[in-house]
């Protein structure tokens, strides 16, 4: 069975209670495992419920069999409880019942983990109207409806820490414009959300993992087409990146060794997205040079510059 650990102290998170969305694949599902490495009770959410109560057994079993080790018995007294919850983040009701149904089973929520998003890949120019509407309402209203319930039903009165997992969008993203965009938005709103929330004692931030974070479900979600391989040459790590370097990145976001950081965006990328070329921009001579030569033979015959201009 596949291990779990952390570089941060055992017992760290003990007593503390997380929802993480889309906690049972991939990056979510490292993110859930290594908060409960470190004591931490979560609550994993996703639409795909049988999936992820599938995923949740196996994820018990992998997190109780480390604790027993790490403690050379069987039993441990801080043993973390993790839950499945059905929850479809575009639905504000769905939100609502996941929040309040957190905060009445373990009557605390500490952390909140906006990992749940999808999206295709597409030219911008073939995206439907449904298509973009429905990766702006998973990704960012979706990252906002629960950001605003956990705050509405615990963080403002109790504090805590918000992460919201976005991508590498620093320069743009052809080929998913839209989850670029919604990704941007949830950047933004991750900074307005620090200094709104900052009298609760709310920290918000998000963490940009790079795109040459490798993971079976992420790698399966793009079937056929191959988004790792090339990425590995053209990278300045030449590798790619591991699931559990963004969940420790996530528990050093949540954790008390951030508690001046707010309102950051952390890219966990390897420097990729300062050295990788994003898009072939094939060979062409569209773009029109600006020239003052040109410009005055215009003028010459052209009677509203003369007008027009000073
Ligand atoms: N993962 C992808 N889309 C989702 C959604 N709408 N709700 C919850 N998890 C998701």
């Amino acid at each position: 069975m596949a291990a779990v650990s952390s570089v941060f102290r055992r017992g760290l998170f003990n007593g503390r209670v997380a929802v993480v969305t889309g906690g049972g694949t991939g990056i979510g599902q490292a993110i859930a495992l290594e908060l409960m490495y470190l004591g931490c009770s979560v609550v994993v959410a996703s639409r795909k419920i049988e999936r992820l109560e599938s995923a949740a057994k196996d994820m018990r079993s992998r997190i109780s069999q480390q604790l027993s080790l790490a403690e050379g018995t069987g039993s441990n007294k801080h043993a973390p409880d993790l839950s499945v919850v059905k929850c479809n983040i575009r639905e504000e009701k769905e939100v609502q019942r996941l929040v309040s149904s957190t905060v009445e089973k373990y009557g605390r929520l500490d952390f909140f983990v906006n990992n749940a998003g999808g999206q295709f890949l597409s030219p911008a120019a073939n995206i439907s109207h449904k298509g973009w509407t429905a990766v702006i309402d998973t990704n960012l209203t979706g990252t906002f409806l629960c950001c605003r319930e956990a705050y509405k039903q615990w963080m403002q009165e109790n504090g805590g820490a918000i992460v919201n997992i976005i991508a590498d969008m620093y320069k743009g993203f052809p080929s998913m414009s839209h989850t670029g965009a919604a990704r941007a938005g949830v950047d933004n709103l991750t900074k307005s959300l620090a200094i709104e929330w900052a009298d609760s004692g709310v920290r918000v931030n998000a963490l940009a993992p790079g795109s040459a974070i490798y993971s079976d479900t992420a790698a399966a979600n793009y079937g056929d087409i191959d988004l790792f391989s090339h990425v590995k040459e053209s990278h300045p790590t030449k590798r790619l990146g591991r699931v559990e370097e963004i969940s420790g990145a996530v528990c050093f976001l949540l954790s008390p060794a951030a508690s001046f950081v707010s309102g950051e965006t952390l890219y966990v990328d390897g420097a990729g997205r300062l050295y990788q070329r994003m898009w072939e921009i094939p060979e062409h001579n569209k773009s029109k040079a600006y020239t003052w030569e040109e410009d005055s033979k215009e003028g010459s015959s052209n009677s509203h510059t003369t007008t027009s201009k000073l």
